[in-house]
């Protein structure tokens, strides 16, 4: 039952979690779920890691709260490691996706300003997009079931057609100061940027002097394969939106630059209350900790390989059900011929969860942590989902 204290803003599923083991969530009543929704790629190590819990209870015991008043050392070992371990000089903390993507425009904006062009304000965005719920994002996303009935969209948003390098081409002009664009939407349906479209971004980007803006908030710190996606395709960005996995469930986002591209960004443009807070840098750190140890990208990507080579199976033997397998590493989607509601639903009978995308996909998003057997078990439940979804097919058809 819906709670009625509730904004009435989720349809909720009504399945009440009290604690979580690796991939394993467990119910109230003692039922265990293989979590590959993993909190919609949030819990990136999985539920309960011991170093996380150990990270954040020996923080707890110290100090919660400073403000950025002072100087917080977690942060500048966060930052430091960041930018060790990207294309990044700078890096600016927040609590969520939307705050990091935030502080992305106003950064390419910043800077456009601080160059002697305040009119140069435009971003570039694709459609399709998922970049947060702020009003600033709803318009760089440019969905209309998000922009309908708040108000005039936030201006400066301009959308073209994804992967539509003409459109692109003839939608910069004098006022331009950014693209933004998810390395692999998420949301919009687990769709993947190629390489090749990628490298000619940067390219326009350094032609016509415009900053390219990552939103890897879903797509980075492990999920591809690799730390962050868009180094499959050798090009980095100027800007980059973080956050998701960054905490492993903690809120924590972060906003990473070049020196150049956050040039404009001086004491006094931008601020917040809490990000960057102790307790979330604690986290963080504990996060990376983990995630640029030896070998933990090698096991996502040969985790990724057992599991898309079983999906792949599995969409040659139920035609029926599944259309396509789709995403890169373990950010993988499920293209349904069935309504992707239901494929959902008999997942979810089968005690195997996952997140429905656009375009009628599933997002299968397990713990970055998750074992080949572990794989391999969540391969036969989907299976068995499958199995049934094809058998109603066939009484329906009889
Ligand atoms: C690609 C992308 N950008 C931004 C966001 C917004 O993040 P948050 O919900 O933490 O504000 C999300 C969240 O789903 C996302 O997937």
């Amino acid at each position: 039952m819906a709670e009625a204290a509730l904004f009435d803003t989720y349809n909720r599923i009504s399945l009440r979690f009290e604690r979580g083991e690796g991939v394993w969530l467990i119910t109230e009543t003692g039922e265990r779920y293989l979590d590959f929704a993993a909190g919609i790629a949030v819990n990136s190590l999985g539920h309960a890691h011991p170093h996380l819990v150990d990270a954040l209870k020996a923080q707890a015991d110290k100090l919660w709260h400073l403000s950025n008043l002072y100087d917080v050392p977690g942060q500048e070992k966060l930052a430091r490691r960041l930018t060790q371990a990207t294309f990044a000089d700078k890096v600016f903390f927040t609590n969520s996706g939307a705050e990091a993507l935030e502080c992305a425009i106003k950064t390419a904006r910043r800077y456009q300003f601080s160059k002697g062009h305040p009119e140069r304000f435009h971003i570039i965005t694709f459609e399709g997009a998922f970049h947060g719920r702020t009003l600033a994002t709803i318009a760089a996303g440019g969905q209309a079931k998000y922009l309908e009935g708040f108000g005039p969209k936030v201006s400066g948003f301009d959308q073209v057609p994804f992967g539509d390098i003409d459109a692109l081409k003839a939608a910069i002009t004098d006022a331009t100061a950014a693209i933004l664009i998810e390395p692999v939407q998420g949301e919009g349906g687990l769709r993947l940027v190629s390489r090749e479209f990628m490298r000619t971004l940067r390219q326009l980007c350094d032609e016509h002097g415009l900053l390219l803006i990552l939103d890897e908030v879903q797509s980075g710190v492990g999920r591809t394969g690799k730390l962050f996606a868009h180094e499959w395709s050798g090009i980095t960005p100027d800007i980059m939106a973080v956050a998701k996995g960054i905490g492993g469930g903690f809120p924590l986002g972060a906003c990473l630059a070049t020196e150049e591209a956050a040039s404009g960004m001086k004491a006094g443009t931008h601020g917040t209350t809490y990000g960057g807070n102790p307790l979330a840098m604690a986290v963080g750190n504990a996060v990376l900790d983990v995630v640029l140890a030896d070998g933990f990208l090698e096991h996502v990507r040969d985790v990724a390989l057992v599991f898309r080579q079983g999906l792949e199976g599995l969409k040659d033997r139920y035609p029926d059900v599944i259309e396509e397998i789709r995403g890169e590493g373990l950010m993988l989607g499920i293209k349904a011929k069935v309504p992707n509601a239901d494929l959902l639903q008999a997942m979810r009978s089968e005690h195997i969860l996952a997140v429905p995308a656009g375009d009628n996909v599933l997002r299968l998003l397990p713990p970055l942590v998750v074992t080949a057997d572990e794989a391999r078990e969540g391969l036969a439940r989907i299976e068995r989902a499958a199995e049934s979804l094809h058998k109603s097919g066939m009484k329906k058809s009889a």
